[in-house]
């Protein structure tokens, strides 16, 4: 079967989850992005951003991907384009959509016959929006279709090619079935709907999902002063399949590309249209406090912060991924500093990305290295490393064995038994 060449405007984490997952489904695709040095890298066999299976994805489709520059380059092959641009929260807590807009100033006057398909996270009526502003310019021609992203870092491929759902919402029947057509070897249920109600499935899913941690972190708070212990509470609310297990570990709270740019951009999306979403403006405070409660249980344990050691033990913002966006350790690190401590950072990938982010805090890719002399750790990304935290090395080199889990990934016993002061989330501390 002949398949129609694909185009890609974004070589990002979706961008280049989409691109990879079609070619290896067959199509030809190719990608655009605007930053030479990502072009260069892909063009060199070099991928930008650390997935977990993205790169042998990549390298076993590679004569089926192109990775350029040029916009007419997508348009002069594709009949459908798949925008993935980034939609960054602006200082108003608005998304920023320029970048999707820049998209439109980009294509070709005659564009007659194309298709483009929003993946990127837009606010409701943005659909809208870019229909009038074609009409305007004189591409009524082009269609638009609005395919929401669901996949989560660390697992993008799996969920691309084993999704829960596909929503396709469209203006025009026969350009959501074209693009319905791409995904049917999935297996997938797809959802059909208008543009509208597939923009809110998107940004309502993040914001459940966000509920959820926030619910739990909540608990957990609850289960601290009542002498609970949050993971058996979880454990237990988890089987209810109305409520289901998923999203219901108490931690440090969320962070992320999408989870805060996501809500905070619903929030506001709500508030312009005259709307004030209480739970929503509950479950960012519930986050941000959650990160700072840390600092409570170090000073619990060590006294005044104030030329203390403390290492953070994972930066990213979840483990299998190297993505720093708003992750809970650049707060937790700030806030740290601000008390006077020495602040070290130890990730198995993000160290690069870190970096510039996290400038006062001394960064390694050796845990050990990390902990040599530390007055404490605390976990802040569940990587595996952490999950098999080697007690005795570390309990050997770290000036007091001070642990605070930050994930609730750790066996309390077992903390005990290693002669370590451990402090949860929400579960009774050990020492
Ligand atoms: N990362 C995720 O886990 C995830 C999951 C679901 C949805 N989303 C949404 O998908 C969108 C993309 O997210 P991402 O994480 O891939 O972003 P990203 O920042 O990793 O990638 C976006 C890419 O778009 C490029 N770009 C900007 N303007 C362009 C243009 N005019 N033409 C071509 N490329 C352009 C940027 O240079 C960048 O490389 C966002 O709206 C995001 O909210 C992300």
């Amino acid at each position: 079967m002949t398949r129609e060449p694909l185009g890609v405007l974004g070589a990002g984490w979706v961008g280049l989850v989409t691109a990879a997952c079609f070619a290896d489904l067959g199509y030809d695709v190719v990608v655009r992005d605007v930053l030479p040095e990502r072009i260069e890298a892909l063009q060199a066999g070099e991928v930008p951003i650390y997935e977990p299976g993205l790169a042998d994805l990549i390298e076993r489709s590679r004569d089926r991907l192109a990775f350029t520059l040029e916009p007419e380059e997508v348009f002069s092959r594709a009949r459908i384009v798949f925008v993935c641009v980034g939609t960054p929260p602006m200082y108003s807590g608005d998304a920023d959509l320029s970048a999707v807009w820049s998209v439109l100033d980009e294509l070709p006057m005659r564009t007659d016959g194309v298709t483009l398909v929003m993946k990127s996270t837009v606010p409701v009526g943005t659909g809208e929006k870019v229909r009038t502003e074609l009409a305007a310019r004189g591409l009524s021609g082009v269609g638009y279709v609005s395919n929401p992203e669901f996949l989560a870092e660390g697992t993008a491929i799996r969920n691309f090619q084993q999704p829960d759902r596909v929503v396709i919402g469209s203006f025009a029947e026969e350009h959501g079935d074209a693009v319905a057509a791409l995904y049917v070897h999935l297996n997938a249920p797809i959802v059909r709907t208008d543009v509208a109600s597939a923009e809110m499935i998107k940004y309502a899913s993040n914001a459940f999902l966000a509920t959820k941690i926030s619910f739990i972190n909540e608990i957990a708070n609850v289960c601290e002063e009542t002498g609970a212990d949050v993971s058996v509470v979880s454990e237990g609310m988890g089987l209810d399949p109305r409520i289901g297990p998923s999203f219901l570990r108490a931690g440090l709270g969320f962070g992320g590309s999408c989870f805060p740019k996501d809500i905070a951009a619903l929030k506001q999306l709500a508030g312009n249209s005259g709307y004030h979403f209480q739970l929503l403006t509950a479950v960012i405070e519930v986050n941000e406090l959650q990160k700072r409660r840390v600092v409570g249980k170090l000073v619990k344990h060590l006294g005044p912060l104030r030329g203390k050691t403390i290492t953070l033990l994972g930066l990213a913002f979840k483990p299998h991924t190297s993505d720093m966006r708003q992750a809970s350790s650049l707060v937790l690190a700030s806030r740290l500093l601000s008390e006077g401590a020495h602040v070290r950072g130890w990730d198995p990938v993000a160290i690069e990305e870190a970096r510039p982010l996290l400038k006062g805090v001394d960064l390694f890719d050796d845990m050990l290295e990390a902990l040599e002399g530390a007055d404490a750790a605390v976990i802040v990304t569940e990587w595996d490393e952490v999950r098999n935290f080697p007690f005795d090395e570390a309990g050997r080199v770290m000036k007091t064995a001070v642990l605070v889990d930050g994930r609730n990934v750790l066996d309390p016993d077992e903390a005990r038994r290693a002669w370590y002061v451990y402090e949860a989330i929400g579960r009774p501390g050990v020492s």
